[in-house]
């Protein structure tokens, strides 16, 4: 089978859709950034802290590459920065993009402290990032699922229906 690897912004609800998928479709999950703390034994801002982005980055394509033999993955928003992840998804399975609008995102994270390049104070800042990733979203998406207005099962019955047919 192959793995779905569930891309897009912060805060665009893949965690929560990947444990829903798997719980309804039985096949095993893993999110990357999970992945990674339970390694390191830290927290994604601790290693953003201690040891820089770049660290994390090297982390993530590491991470990536081992939980390949996943069925569903949740991705962290940046993985699509580092062509490594571009390759090892393109290979392994299919990516989904959840599509979120930036008013959406702004309300879900409004109270976020634990993701190191987030600021809700920033916003101007934090748009031109978001305007910057969703063309990488949408460059490498095999499909792309608007999210809007759609409850987590609306979403997940739209990627088992993707499922079947890959
Ligand atoms: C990041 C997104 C985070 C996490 C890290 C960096 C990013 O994951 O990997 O803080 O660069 O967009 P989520 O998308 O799950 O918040």
């Amino acid at each position: 089978m192959k793995t779905i690897y569930l891309i897009g912004f912060m805060g665009c609800g893949k965690s929560t859709i990947g444990s829903h998928l798997s719980e309804q479709t039985n096949e095993t999950y893993i999110d990357t950034d999970t992945y990674i703390e339970d390694l390191y034994e830290k927290e994604i801002s601790e290693i953003f802290q201690e040891s820089g982005e770049e660290v994390f980055r090297t982390y993530e394509i590491e991470a990536l590459k081992n939980v390949s033999t996943y069925s569903i993955v949740s991705t962290g928003g940046g993985i699509v920065k580092k062509p490594e992840n571009l390759n090892t998804m393109k290979t392994n399975g299919i990516t989904i993009y959840l599509q979120t609008s930036f008013n959406e995102i702004i309300e879900r994270l409004e109270n976020d402290d634990s993701r190191p390049l987030w600021d809700s104070n920033l916003t101007d800042n934090m748009n031109v990032l978001y305007e910057r990733r969703i063309l990488l979203y949408e460059a490498h998406a095999d499909y792309i699922i608007d999210t809007g207005n759609k409850t987590v099962e609306e979403i997940t019955k739209e990627i088992e229906e993707i499922m079947e047919v890959n």
